[in-house]
C-alpha cells in the first residue's frame, strides 16, 4: 500500500479519504506521496518512488515544478479551498485600512481607571476620525477564486470594483458581477483607493509592485496583500505579523497598517451602491480549477 509523507500538519479531513491500508504520517522513509501546506520543497530531495505531491493550499510557490515535472511526479493544489477565509480577511482589512481601529483600541486601553472615562473619550474620539469605504474604488489584481469573492463583496458593499487579469479564466468571468469594469493594470493603479492582490507568486509577478509600480499609484491609497509577500519589493513592504499585509502610502516611507490613512475627504452621506448582479452562481464551484493541475482535496 502507498506510503504518505506530511510535511506540515494536514488537517483530519484529509486522513479520512485515504482508503485503509495506507500509511499518513510524519516519518515516512522514501514516500509514494508527500502532502503539504508551506513547507520549501525546493532543496527537499525527491525520492525514485515519489508519484506526486499534493499542496494543501493554492499557491505551488513552495514547490519545484521543473525539477518534479523532469522526473515525470505530479503536483497536485487546491484551488479556492481557502477563498472565502481570504476574503474574509480582506473585507477586514479594507475596513481597517480606512479607519484608525486599531489605534483607537490600543487609546482605549489607556483610559483604563481614568476618571470621568465618558468625557473623556468624547474629547478624545475625533483623533481617530476614519473614512468609509462605500464609494471608494478598490482594485482587484488577480481575479481567480479569490479576486472574483473579494471583488463581489466589495461591490456589495458599495464600492467601485476595478479588475485586472490579463488571463482571466472563463469561470472567473461568469462569476464576477457585470459591474466589475475591466481595466488596464496603469490605470487601475492610477484610480484606486484601495489595490488587493490575488496573483500566483511566478517569475513574472516577484515584485510586481516597486518603485515604478507605487509612482503610479493614487496618493494615500492602501495595498493590501493577502498573497505572498514576495510580490512586493521588500523596500516598500512592512507587512503586519497576523496577516501578511502590506499598507502602503507611495508618497511617505514604510509604514504600518494601523497608521496608514487615506487622504480623499470623507464621504458623510454615500452614493447608492451599484446596480448589480446578486444571482451569481455559488462560488468557487467545486470543480474549480485554473491550471491543469486537479483538485484532489476539499480540507484546506
Ligand atoms: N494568505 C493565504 O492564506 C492564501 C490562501 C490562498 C491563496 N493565497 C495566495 O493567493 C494567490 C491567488 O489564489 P487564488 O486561489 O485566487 O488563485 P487562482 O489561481 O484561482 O487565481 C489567480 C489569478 O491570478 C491571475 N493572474 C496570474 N498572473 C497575473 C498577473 N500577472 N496579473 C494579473 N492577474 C494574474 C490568473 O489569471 C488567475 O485568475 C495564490 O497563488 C496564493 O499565492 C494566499
Amino acid at each position: 500500500m502507498a506510503k504518505i509523507l506530511k510535511l506540515n500538519e494536514i488537517s483530519e479531513v484529509a486522513e479520512k479519504e485515504f482508503p485503509a491500508g495506507y500509511t499518513f504520517a510524519a516519518d515516512v522513509k522514501n514516500p509514494d506521496g508527500i502532502m503539504l501546506r508551506s513547507f520549501n520543497m525546493h532543496d527537499y530531495p525527491l525520492n525514485d518512488e515519489l508519484l506526486a505531491v499534493a499542496r494543501a493550499g493554492a499557491g505551488t510557490n513552495n514547490i519545484p515544478i521543473p525539477d518534479c515535472t523532469a522526473k515525470g511526479i505530479v503536483v497536485f493544489n487546491t484551488p479556492g479551498a481557502n477563498a472565502n477565509a481570504v476574503k474574509e480577511l480582506v473585507l477586514c482589512e479594507l475596513l481597517l485600512g480606512g479607519r484608525k481601529i486599531v489605534d483607537a483600541i490600543d487609546w482605549v486601553k489607556t483610559l483604563k481607571g481614568t476618571e470621568g472615562i465618558s468625557k473623556a473619550v468624547e474629547k478624545g474620539k475625533s483623533k481617530f476620525v476614519g473614512h468609509e469605504i462605500t464609494g471608494k474604488t478598490l482594485g482587484v489584481i488577480g481575479l481567480g477564486a479569490i479576486g472574483v469573492m473579494v471583488a463581489n463583496a466589495a461591490a456589495d458593499l458599495g464600492m467601485k470594483v476595478l479588475g485586472y487579469d490579463p488571463y482571466l479564466s472563463v469561470q472567473g468571468a461568469l462569476h464576477l458581477y457585470t459591474t466589475t469594469e475591466m481595466s488596464d493594470l496603469d490605470s487601475l493603479l492610477k484610480k484606486a483607493d484601495f489595490i488587493t492582490v490575488h496573483v500566483p507568486l511566478t517569475p513574472s509577478t516577484e515584485k510586481m509592485f516597486n518603485a515604478e509600480t507605487f509612482a503610479k499609484m493614487k496618493e494615500g491609497s492602501v495595498l493590501i496583500n493577502n498573497s505572498r509577500g514576495e510580490l512586493v519589493d521588500e523596500l516598500f513592504s512592512k507587512p503586519c505579523a497576523a496577516v501578511n499585509w502590506s499598507a502602503i502610502s507611495p508618497t511617505s516611507p514604510p509604514i504600518n497598517s494601523s497608521e496608514n490613512t487615506i487622504s480623499s475627504a470623507c464621504r458623510t452621506s454615500a452614493p447608492p451602491p451599484p446596480k448589480r448582479r446578486t444571482t451569481a452562481p455559488p462560488w468557487p464551484p467545486k470543480n474549480w480549477s485554473t491550471t491543469s493541475k486537479t483538485v484532489t482535496s476539499r480540507t484546506a
